[in-house]
This record gives structure tokens, sequence and C-alpha cells, in this order.
């Protein structure tokens, strides 16, 4: 029988409440479909930091490669500034393992009411692929003269040539596997001067790549006026590390809560094991409460056993988490439903 060895790090918050649900839900797959996993939990965490001073141990990226997967719930909590916290932790694992394909899948699902009038889930089925170790997310730069009035902080923003055409390359793959094969280019470049009509460049030599694939651009400000107003219009996203970021939380919020959305970090030569995380953070306003919604770390525990082959646990998860959206007692709160995070969790159980 296959084993695979999976990470799990919970993280902080609802991290914590929502992944062990997400262990249990593909361990049930698991047996019910020949396969076992070999589980190593890592306690990093902003606890960790105040503990220790470190989210996690110096040689944390090399303890996590040799695993098959990396599953993990959120990063973040108000007792740790957020760059310390994010920087020590979660961003790392995305750069040092080449994770550079953010997969971030925007569907609304059967039973789940769109905040945006008259949408049913034929109008809204989209992926933003948002590029995940370059971009806007950059060391480079500094802060000087603090607390004077000549204070200033300097932001640079790297896109090279590999990793920008590396990004497009995977959206338009992704694109020529679905129905509709159009690619929508996030760009700013009437305003951001160097990176963004750099980013435009490259996507029409792409284009010019895939003449089975349609193509479009918008600028960033009045794209998200489109997810709201035109949700329909969309198959597939590229986008850069920031642009992408932002999109993938109102994408979700179309499409009913930031609570359901998964997201895949993959690192598509598989030279290093890919991450599987909810889009949410550790959400600390209703953490420890046990009403946060699970189907997030649920859909990714999914993705994360796709990624490793078994289609079929991983379409018997999907299933059963939609029959949990069906009704208003087995959803949360979130969704306008009144279930606790035990009681949507025991829903998809009974329904595998
Ligand atoms: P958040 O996603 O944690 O919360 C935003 C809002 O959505 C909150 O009102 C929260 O209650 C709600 N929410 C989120 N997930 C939910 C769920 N599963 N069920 C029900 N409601 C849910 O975003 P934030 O408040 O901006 O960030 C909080 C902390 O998490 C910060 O430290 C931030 O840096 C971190 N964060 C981490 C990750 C990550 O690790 N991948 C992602 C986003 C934010
Ligand atoms: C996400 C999060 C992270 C990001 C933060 C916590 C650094 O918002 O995974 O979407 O911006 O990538
Ligand atoms: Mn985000």
């Amino acid at each position: 029988q296959k084993t695979y060895k999976i990470a799990s790090i919970p993280g902080d918050g609802i991290g914590k409440e929502v992944v062990p649900h997400g262990q249990i839900i593909a361990d049930v797959a698991a047996r019910q479909h020949g396969f076992a996993i070999e589980w190593t939990v890592f306690d990093w965490s902003c606890e960790t930091y105040l503990e220790t001073g470190q989210m996690m141990p110096d040689d944390g990226i090399e303890q996590l490669k040799k695993f098959d997967a990396i599953y993990l719930g959120a990063v973040g909590w108000p007792t740790v500034p957020d760059h310390v916290s994010l920087w020590g932790l979660l961003l790392p694992i995305r750069r040092e393992m080449n994770q550079y394909a953010n997969i971030r899948h925007i569907r609304l699902l059967d039973g789940v009411q769109s905040p945006l009038a008259g949408r049913s889930p034929e109008d809204i089925d989209f992926i933003v692929v948002r590029e995940n170790v370059e971009g806007e997310y950059s060391e480079l730069g500094g802060r000087m003269n603090r607390g004077t009035p000549d204070e200033l902080a300097i932001q640079e923003a790297v896109f090279t040539r590999k990793g920008t055409d590396r990004i497009m390359k995977y959206a338009f793959e992704l694109a020529q596997k679905r129905a509709r094969k159009q690619v929508t280019s996030a760009t700013k470049s009437n305003g951001i001067k160097h990176s963004m009509p750099f980013w435009d460049e490259r996507f029409a030599a792409m284009s010019a790549q895939y003449p089975d694939i349609s193509t479009n651009q918008f600028h960033i400000d009045i794209l998200t006026a489109h997810f709201v107003r035109n949700p329909d219009w969309f198959d597939v996203i590229v986008a850069s590390n920031l642009f992408g970021d932002i999109l993938s939380d109102l994408g979700p919020a179309i499409a009913g809560s930031i609570g359901i959305a998964p997201s895949a970090n993959i690192n598509p030569e598989r030279e290093f094991p890919s991450m599987f995380e909810p889009v949410h953070g550790s959400a600390p306003d209703i953490a420890g409460k046990g009403i946060a919604n699970p189907i997030g770390a649920i859909w990714t525990i999914a993705e994360l056993l796709e990624h490793l082959g078994e289609n079929a646990a991983a379409a018997q998860i999907e299933a059963a988490m939609q029959q949990s959206l069906m009704h208003d007692e087995t959803k949360t709160a979130d969704l306008g439903g009144s279930a606790t995070t035990q009681g949507c969790v025991d829903t998809i159980l009974n329904a595998m």
C-alpha cells in the first residue's frame, strides 16, 4: 500500500481549528481508496516565535523537503507583527521551495448564495494564477531616517523574464485544459512605469505562442470592478503576486465566503514539495469560538490529494463537501448557516 508523507503546519488561530479536520477527512478518504498518509505535525506558529524567537527552526525548510506535500492552516497573530511572522514562515517556504505558481480556484458552489444579485454557479467559475515568489513581495528596499520628518521607505518590485514567462506559461497551459480557453492578464501599465509595461510585453509574446487561447487584459482597478459586475467574463486570470493576492480574496467573496477558498502553492517541476493552504488567514476575530468554516481547509486537502494523483479520493471529498453546503443547518455562519465547525465536518464525514 502506498504511504504518503505529509507535513502539517496548523499555524495560528483558526488554522489550528480547521487543519486537524482536514487531516481526519484525508485519512478517511485514504482508507477507502487504498492508500495511507503518514502525518508529521509541526507546531511552528506565533506561539513558537514568542517562546523561541523564531517562527521555525533554522533548518525548517530542510526538514520540509523530505515530504510529498505540505498542508498549512494560517500564519499570523496580533501578538507578533505580521511581516515578522509571515517572512519567518509562510513566505520563505513558498520562495525557497520555488512554489512559483499559486493556483486559486474560485467557484460558486451549489447551495451557496453569492452576494451578487441573480448569480448562479455557471456565472462564477474561474481560476486566479498568481505569481508567488517575486513581484511586489520583495526584500529589496529599506527604511531610512526613522522617526524623523525625513523618514522614508523604499520597496522594490522584481519582475524577471524567467519568472514572468513561466507563470504565464502555466496560465496558458491551464486554460488549454478548460472549456473556455481564455486567459485574462491583470495589469497596471498606465501607472506603474517599468514592471507592468514589461508584464504586458511578455503577455503579448506568450499569447502569440498559444493561438488556441483567447486573451484580454484589464488594469487591476477596473478588473476588480468587473469581478463584481461581470464575473461571468472570466476563465483563467494571470496576475502578479500582489494583484493575485487581492483578486483571490475578492473572488471568494463574490463566491460566498473567504472561508471556502482553496490555494495551491505549486512547484511545477516537482523539485520540492508543493504546499496547500486555505486562502483565508488566522481570523483572530472568530478564533476559539468553534465557528470557523472548515470548507476552505477541506477543499484544500482535496486539491493536495489530487496533486498526489489520488483523484478518486479528492473527488469523494469534494462531493461530500458539496453535500454539507445544501442545508443551512450544516453550513457555517459566514455562509448564512447555523452549523459549528464540528457540525459541518460531521456532515461531511457522514457523507463519506
Ligand atoms: P482573515 O482571512 O484571517 O480574516 C478576514 C475575515 O474573514 C475575518 O472577519 C474572519 O473572521 C473571516 N474569516 C476568515 N476565514 C474564515 C473562515 N474559515 N470561516 C469564517 N470566517 C472566516 O484575514 P485578516 O484578518 O486579514 O488576517 C488575520 C491574520 O492572518 C493576519 O495575521 C494575516 O497576516 C494572516 N493571514 C495569513 C494567511 C495565511 O497564512 N495564508 C492568509 C491571510 C491572512
Ligand atoms: C495569502 C496571504 C499572504 C499573501 C500573506 C499572509 C503574506 O494573504 O496567502 O493570500 O499575501 O500571500
Ligand atoms: Mn491573501
